[in-house]
């Protein structure tokens, strides 16, 4: 029997033998990985590999054995996201990359970027400075209340669309509500358009079947160390060739150290000084420690256990849901809204008192908790967090 079909999705002892991979602190509840993922035994293992390497001989690792490495990596990576690894450079983040596409997109006085109300607050911040620098304008456009269609929301994105808008920013999944909105069709449209599109994906890797080339973004920028499971600081930016020649990192070193001459947009990127490059080099680790449990497998399991999530939380805090449930808007992610209320303190009360580390999430006037289901999660610990809400909430 393989992979897939040995463990059943809605019970919890066939999934036990997987939390072991993971050591998260025996005194933490741990709800929170869409924030910070942390990477399983196989890949924490493999880096330390990297860095015993690294510190036994540097000569030798950064002169020969880095760029063969890297490259692999990226091929690895390039192609688990569906692009090809001359279109995709690592970089340590999302933040990281977003960053690199704001400071070289070419933006003039007078010209729009676009985003949605539900957008990551670090990245209006990166617009923003961008927008100032060059007398450009940021402008924000909100998402229908309630999420019913895809055509719905491509029309509320495009709808912030005039003749001044150069690029629009959308997360492939959002973090203060967790929805998977429709890139593709938003990137289509804004291509017809004339429009160019950067999609902020960290949360996508693993959690859906990302196929960057197909969905034809101008940039889309990820990080690997959310639900990849890769190791904290390891991200990439994917840029499409029209793209290439105007992209290059913040830093500038030797881009390659042997030649010290780059031939190709990417090589910048692939030395910026001397650094610890391991997290990189074990995105590899990671694709392959997820597909050991089937990608697809995966992504059942934790969309079951976070719609156990949000049905124990719809039903114990008559807590409601911005989108409907089963009909894709969702993956393993739980978000549904908390009783009305003053909620500022109540993560960190979650935490104080009940050792659970889940967001609470202040969005457009209304509270929300996020929950966060990965292979170490199980149904207790969801009772466990109803349980600890009854306690601070009624
Ligand atoms: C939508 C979105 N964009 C960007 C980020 C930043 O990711 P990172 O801190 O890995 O750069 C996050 C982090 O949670 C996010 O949810």
């Amino acid at each position: 029997m393989d992979e897939a079909n040995r463990r059943d999705i809605t019970n919890d002892q066939h999934w036990l033998d997987c939390a072991r991979h993971w050591a998260i602190r025996p005194d933490t509840l741990y709800l929170n990985h869409g924030s910070f993922g942390p990477p399983p035994g196989p890949v924490r293992y493999a880096r330390r590999n990297w860095i015993d390497a690294l510190d036994e001989q540097p000569m030798d690792f950064y002169l020969r054995t880095i760029e063969p490495a890297l490259q692999q990596a990226r091929e690895a990576t390039a192609s688990f996201v569906g692009t090809g690894w001359e279109n995709l450079v690592f970089v340590e983040n999302a933040t990281f990359g977003m960053n690199v596409v704001a400071d070289h997109f070419p933006l003039e006085a007078g010209d729009e970027v676009l985003l949605n109300n539900h957008e990551y607050g670090a990245v209006q911040r990166i617009w923003q400075r961008a927008c100032q620098r060059k007398g450009a304008t940021l402008k924000v456009v909100d998402l229908p209340p309630r999420i019913e269609s895809t055509e719905q929301v491509v029309q509320a994105v495009l709808s912030g669309v005039g003749p001044q808008t150069r690029l629009v920013v959308v997360s492939h999944i959002t973090s203060p509500t967790a929805l998977i909105l429709p890139v593709a069709e938003i990137c289509s449209e804004l291509r017809q358009r004339g429009v160019a599109s950067c999609v902020d994906g960290p949360h996508a890797p693993a959690q859906v079947d990302l196929q960057i080339d197909e969905m034809g973004p101008d940039f889309y920028t990820a990080s690997c160390h959310k639900w990849l499971c890769g190791n904290l600081g390891s991200g990439f930016l994917a840029v499409a060739p029209r793209w290439h020649d105007t992209i290059e990192p913040q830093i500038k070193s030797w881009g390659r150290l042997l030649p010290a001459m780059p031939e190709h947009w990417y090589d910048d990127f692939t030395w910026s000084g001397t650094r610890d490059p391991s997290a990189y080099l074990t995105v590899p680790d990671a694709i392959e420690f997820m597909k050991s449990f089937g990608l697809a497998t995966f992504r059942d399991r934790t969309y079951w256990l976070a719609d156990q999530a949000r049905q124990r939380l719809t039903t114990e805090f008559g807590g409601t849901t911005l989108a409907e449930p089963g009909q894709g808007w969702y993956g393993c992610m739980a978000h549904v809204s908390l009783p009305q209320g003053d909620w500022t303190d109540l993560q960190e009360r979650l935490w104080q008192s009940h050792r659970i580390e889940v967001p609470i999430i202040h969005f457009e006037n209304e509270w929300f908790v996020r929950v966060s289901c990965h292979l170490y999660n199980n149904q207790l610990q969801l009772d466990t967090l109803v349980k600890a809400l009854w306690c601070e909430i009624r």
